[in-house]
C-alpha cells in the first residue's frame, strides 16, 4: 500500500520538444515495453500505432523517478487506454504479457533479423516472410535477388549489429575530417545523431559537412567520397545528390520529413585498436556512417534536423505547425502567418522563433 504522500503527481508537457528528457531513465522497464511495442507497429507499417507508442514511452522517460502505481500517472498526456494497458501490465505482474508474446511471435522474430539487414525494410522482410524466409540462411538459399545494399548488408550483418562505441565514432570522425581537409580548406564536419545528444553507442555514426562560405560546399561530397574510397576506408558507398533546388513543393513543407541535402550512405571499413581484435583476428570492422553536406545558410537546421532524436524531431515539427504556423524542416523554418522564411545561424535562434526553450541535444534523448 502506498499512502497519498508517496504519490507523486507529475506535471509534464504534452510536446517532448517542450521536455527536457536526458540518459538517465528512470523508467526503463516500462519505456523499453513501450518501445518494443512501438517498433513491432513500425515492423508492420502501423504508423500510427508506433507513434503512439513512441510518445508513450517518451513521456515516461521524461519522469523524474520511477513509477510505481498507475495512480503516480493520473492527469498525464501521452498515455492512450493500450499505452496504460501495458504499463499496468508491468507494474503488476513484473512483464507486459503482450510484449512478451510478440517477442516470442515467429513473425516478429523474423521481421527483427531480416529488417537488421542493412537496405531492408520492414515492406521488403514482410515479403519474404510471405514467401517462407524466416532467417538469413534460409535467405541465402532462396534465390531471392539482393540489391547492392543488401549484400553488402548480409556480407557485413554481425558487424553491423554489433553497437558502435563512441571511441569507434571519434576515429571515424578523424578521418571524415581528414578528407574533408585534403579536398577543400576550412571545411568543418560535426558529429550529429546519438552521439551529439551523448549516447555511449549508436547504430551507426552521423556527420554533417559544411563550409563557411556558401556554395564553397556544391561538389564537396564527391570529392570527399573519392577520397575516401581510393584510400580504402569505404566497403559500400551510395551518395544521392542534392534535391534542394529544384524541388517544387517548396523547401520548408512538412509533407515529407526526408531532407533533400547531398548525402552518403556508407559502410566504413575501421581497422580496430589492438585491445579490439578478436579471436578471429578480423583487424577490422564494418561500420554504417551517413554524411550529409549542408550549405552554411542552412547549417543551423541541418544540425537542429539530424540531431535527433527522431521522436524529438517530430514533435519539433508538429510543434511548429500546430502551435505557430510554422513550417520546420531540415532547411529552413517558414512562418505561414508573415509569409517568409525565419533566417538563423544557430540551433538556440530556431527553439527562440519557435517559442520553445531552448532544449540542448543531451536533453533531445525522448
Ligand atoms: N534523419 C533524417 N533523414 C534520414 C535519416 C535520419 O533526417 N533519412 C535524421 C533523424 O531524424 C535523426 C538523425 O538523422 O534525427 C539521426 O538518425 P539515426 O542515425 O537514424 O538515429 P540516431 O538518433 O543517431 O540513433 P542511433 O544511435 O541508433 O544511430
Ligand atoms: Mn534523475
Ligand atoms: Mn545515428
Ligand atoms: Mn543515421
Amino acid at each position: 500500500q502506498i499512502s497519498e504522500a508517496e504519490v507523486a503527481l507529475f506535471s509534464v508537457s504534452s510536446y517532448a520538444c517542450q521536455r527536457r528528457t536526458t540518459l538517465d531513465n528512470h523508467n526503463s522497464n516500462l519505456t523499453d515495453a513501450l518501445s518494443l511495442l512501438a517498433e513491432n507497429a513500425e515492423l508492420n507499417n502501423e504508423d500510427g500505432r508506433g507513434v503512439a507508442f513512441r510518445r508513450a514511452a517518451a513521456l515516461m522517460k521524461a519522469l523524474p523517478t520511477q513509477v510505481i502505481s498507475m495512480s503516480q500517472l493520473r492527469g498525464l498526456p501521452c498515455l492512450g487506454e493500450h499505452s496504460l494497458r501495458v504499463i499496468k501490465d508491468v507494474l503488476e505482474n513484473g512483464v507486459s504479457s503482450e510484449v512478451e508474446s510478440t517477442k516470442q511471435s515467429k513473425r516478429y522474430k523474423a521481421l527483427k533479423i531480416l529488417t537488421g539487414i542493412f537496405g531492408v525494410g520492414a515492406k521488403t522482410a514482410d515479403r519474404w516472410i510471405r514467401e517462407g524466409i524466416y532467417n538469413l540462411e534460409q535467405l541465402r538459399h532462396s534465390g531471392q535477388t539482393l540489391n547492392r545494399a543488401q549484400k553488402s548488408g548480409l556480407e557485413h550483418y554481425d558487424d553491423l549489429n554489433e553497437p558502435v562505441t563512441k571511441a569507434e565514432a571519434d576515429a571515424i570522425g578523424e578521418i571524415v575530417q581528414k578528407a574533408v581537409d585534403s579536398v577543400l580548406t576550412g571545411s568543418q564536419v560535426a558529429l550529429t545523431g546519438g552521439f551529439r545528444r551523448g549516447k555511449l553507442t549508436g547504430h551507426d555514426v552521423d556527420f554533417l559537412i559544411t563550409h563557411p562560405e556558401e556554395g564553397k560546399e556544391v561538389g564537396l561530397m564527391p570529392k570527399v567520397v573519392a577520397w575516401l574510397e581510393s584510400r580504402g576506408f569505404l566497403l559500400y558507398q551510395k551518395t544521392t545528390r542534392n534535391s534542394y533546388l529544384e524541388s517544387k513543393d517548396g523547401p520548408a513543407r512538412p509533407a515529407s520529413n526526408m531532407d533533400r541535402f547531398e548525402r552518403c550512405f556508407s559502410i566504413f571499413k575501421l581497422t580496430k585498436g589492438k585491445e579490439q581484435e578478436t579471436a578471429s583476428h578480423k583487424i577490422w570492422r564494418a561500420v554504417r556512417v551517413d554524411l550529409v553536406v549542408s550549405p552554411i545558410s542552412q547549417f543551423a537546421f541541418a544540425v537542429l534536423g539530424w540531431t535527433g532524436s527522431k521522436l524529438f524531431e517530430r514533435e519539433l515539427r508538429r510543434w511548429a505547425g500546430h502551435e505557430k504556423n510554422m513550417s520546420l524542416s531540415s532547411h529552413a523554418l517558414f512562418d505561414n502567418t508573415q509569409n517568409k522564411y525565419l533566417r538563423a545561424t544557430s540551433e538556440e535562434e530556431i527553439f527562440a522563433y519557435l517559442g520553445l526553450e531552448y532544449i540542448p541535444p543531451s536533453e533531445r534523448n525522448a
